[in-house]
């Protein structure tokens, strides 16, 4: 038998143990190692029932994800699937009760293991879930079969659509755990396992027959949940496979109904929405661990913070400390700047609250964690400090000079800035070695990503903390070096530009933002725009006209300065690039004079607008974004194409089934992206000049991801 799964008799019962650090995936040993130890279980006079438990902090989290990959074709998944639910079967027809004991997490095929067990006992802080969803596939062990059979189709298909976890409680009451073990669990399983061995108890999933009437109600759910995915999955195809899979099961018997999960499986495991969304999962899990920063780099933990500047995104830092349970001092200059902060704070909450997310208690509870205050009392006992104030040069020099006499020499001190030199700033404070930028994304409190700037002094202690700090703030934290824009607005420069001048060139504010949402980013450039306020872009537009610089190569576009000077700053003032019903409405309807400012700006440029077809808007914007990309790896300000990916994934909203901008390009073919710039090039002018780095993964035949040398 493998190493990775143990046998041992306790108590009469066999306990089979599975040991594969650090989460007992289930790679090919250890599915091999279940089979033998329930066989030999099943043939073992000293055994009356038996125990499947996980060593270490959790039962299994799923199939080993790694496994995939080696699965080229449909046909290898059919093979391989075949042997999986046949061991299943195996399992499931053991001759002695066999109880899995769940602890920690038992998701995807781990879930699926314990349902081919006849009973299912868990801790009270256990979770059960069938994420594949996630992963761009659907259960591939029997889980779409076996689920409904335990839980009715209505669950199921919540499950495994959503992919998110259930807490053992919910699990219970839902029929998918039969008991909650209260202390030790490997006792209690026991324990359990002998009752059912006693009462000659054995319950098998597959045999549970659905009446007519519970049927019906699966295939009512079923067409609810496809009218759902029309909305919330497009351009998706697992989720769509999942509710195909459960529907088969609800209308065939146990073994057709697997027989169409295996085949709907393989469809999914082969796709590219598959290989982008395990890119991801990997890709998530790898920024965390930046070259030159050793696992063992001193990381503080962070008790308590303060945050300057109340604005939008000061009080949305503030609330994702307060979030976190982290004490905050929210300072400002005044009381008025503190009150509308606290205001707008205080909004936010009651929004949260009225979607139930949550009670009034915990809203009061973490209201109280943020202090106002317009001195810097008590910044001599924080951890840190956020700096959010006005994105202004000299202000915020200014502002480091102060906070460098205020704080403890050992504070970190943290720009929000979000395009202007950290190093400034670190020279301003006399601690170089303690800032760097922590760059959020608006709303603060919301979007997942968090780039953290290293200034050229920046101490690894310092990044090695705020990528801890990241963790507890539910953030995703990505290294990135302190270049104009750094990563993510440096390319996003280049995104916009891109959408300016199709407008110009004769597509409209709507189509652009049609075909980015149908491509499945959650809203368009300019419904972004004017959200986050046409003024900000403006105002850091003047700062770079004052200092000679543009934020992108290439013509830049007069329309946004229009706007500005109209007062029309999108949402916030009722009028954008779209007209909205009134100040701070969402509801929008297209304006004619933003086709009116496009004709002069063209008449100006000497272009006539023509229709342009969708896929040009997609291929033009995808192709400035990868062609930027090369660049900012090539010059080292990302430390690999997976920590760019997850930028654009989690700061933009990039669809996360194409894989983010670089893997994107690498399922298009670097050489297709090459062609489209020299392309580019020939038609618009210089400013589309190849990275040299592409330039040079097309000559070797490679892409971003297809060798190491590429920094990835
Ligand atoms: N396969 C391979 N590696 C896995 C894995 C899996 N299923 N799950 C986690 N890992 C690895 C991670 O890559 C990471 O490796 P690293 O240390 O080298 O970076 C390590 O295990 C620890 O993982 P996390 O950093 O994510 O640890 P956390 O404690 O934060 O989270 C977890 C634990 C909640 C279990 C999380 O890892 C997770 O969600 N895992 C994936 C769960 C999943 O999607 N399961 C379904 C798989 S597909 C399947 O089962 C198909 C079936 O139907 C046939």
């Amino acid at each position: 038998m493998s190493d990775l799964v143990r046998y041992e008799i306790k108590d009469g019962v066999a306990v089979i143990t599975i040991d594969n650090p650090p989460v007992n995936a289930l790679s090919p040993p250890v599915w091999e190692g279940i089979d033998q130890a329930v066989a030999r279980a099943s043939a073992d006079p000293a055994a009356e029932a038996i125990v499947l438990i996980g060593a270490g902090t959790t039962f299994i989290a799923g199939a080993d994800i790694k496994v995939f990959d080696t699965l080229k074709t449909r046909e290898d998944s059919m093979t391989r699937s075949a042997g999986t639910h046949a061991l299943l079967k195996r399992m499931e027809d053991a001759s002695k009760p066999l109880v899995a004991a769940i602890h920690g997490n038992a998701l995807g095929g781990g879930l699926e293991v314990a349902q081919a067990c006849h009973f299912r006992v868990a801790t009270k802080d256990a979770k059960v879930g069938q994420p594949e969803v996630l992963l761009g596939i659907i259960p591939g062990a029997g889980g779409t079969q076996r689920l409904p059979r335990l839980a009715g189709a209505k669950i199921a298909l919540e499950m495994c659509t959503e992919g998110k976890p259930v807490a053992a409680a919910n699990a219970q009451a839902a029929g998918i755990i039969d008991h909650i073990v209260d202390g030790d669990l490997l006792a209690g399983a026991i324990a359990f396992a002998k009752s059912k061995a006693k009462a000659r108890e054995i319950r098998k999933a597959r045999e549970i027959s659905l009446t007519d009437a519970q049927k019906n109600a699966g295939l009512e759910a079923v067409a609810a949940a496809r009218a759902a995915l029309k909305k919330t999955a497009k351009g998706m195809n697992a989720p769509h496979a999942v509710v195909n899979a459960i529907e088969a099961g609800l209308q065939r018997p146990f073994d057709e109904g697997s027989v169409r999960e295996r085949e709907l499986f393989a469809e999914c495991v082969v796709s590219t929405e598959s290989k982008a969304l395990r890119h991801l999962f990997f890709a998530e899990r790898e920024v965390a661990k930046v070259p030159d920063i050793p696992k063992d780099t001193p990381a503080k933990d962070v008790k308590r913070a303060a945050v300057v500047g109340a604005g939008t995104m000061g009080g949305g830092i503030a609330m994702t400390y307060a979030n976190a349970g982290i004490p905050v001092l929210l300072k400002d200059v005044d009381q008025a700047a503190l009150d509308r902060g606290l205001a707008t704070i205080r909004r936010n909450y009651d929004v949260t609250m009225s979607k139930g997310k949550m009670t009034a208690e915990q809203v009061e509870k973490t209201m109280a964690l943020i202090t106002p205050t317009t001195s810097y009392d008590g910044f001599d006992q924080v951890d840190i400090v956020v700096e959010a104030v006005f994105e202004n040069m000299d202000l915020k020099r200014l502002t480091f000079a102060e906070l460098g006499k205020v704080t403890r020499p050992d504070a970190v001190l943290a720009s929000n800035s979000s395009t202007l030199d950290i190093d400034e700033f670190a020279r301003a404070s006399g601690r170089p070695r303690q800032v760097l930028g922590h760059h959020f994304f608006s709303p603060a409190n919301v979007m997942k990503l968090l780039e953290i700037v290293r200034g050229r002094e920046t101490s690894k202690d310092v990044i090695a903390t705020s990528l801890k700090l990241a963790k507890k703030l539910g953030k995703v934290g990505v290294v990135v070096g302190n270049c104009f824009g750094f990563v993510a607005n440096r390319m996003l420069a280049y995104y916009m530009r891109e959408a300016y001048l199709l407008l110009e060139e004769g597509a409209s504010v709507e189509q652009i933002d049609r075909v980015l949402t149908e491509f499945g980013l959650p809203v368009g450039p300019y419904g972004m725009q004017d959200i986050a306020g046409i003024d900000v872009g403006a105002r850091i537009r003047q700062y770079l006209k004052s200092i000679g610089k543009t934020r992108a190569e290439g013509p830049q576009s007069d329309i946004p300065d229009q706007l500005f000077e109209m007062g029309r700053y999108g949402q916030k003032t009722g009028a954008g690039w779209y007209k909205y019903d009134a100040p701070g409405s969402r509801n929008r309807t297209p304006d004619p004079l933003i086709e009116q400012l496009a004709e002069q700006a063209a008449a100006k440029r000497g272009i006539r607008r023509r229709p342009i077809a969708d896929e040009e808007i997609i291929a033009r914007i995808t192709t400035a974004l990868a062609n930027e990309g090369a660049r900012v790896l090539e010059e080292g300000y990302a430390a690999r194409a997976s920590d760019i990916d997850i930028i654009y994934a989690y700061g933009f909203g990039f669809p996360r089934h194409r894989g983010g901008p670089m893997f994107y390009a690498d399922t298009l073919g670097l050489d297709t992206v090459l062609t489209r710039v020299q392309e580019y090039r020939a038609r618009f002018g210089d400013y589309w000049e190849p990275a040299p780095l592409l330039e040079k993964l097309v000559a070797e035949g490679r892409g971003f991801y297809s060798d190491a040398a590429v920094n990835v």
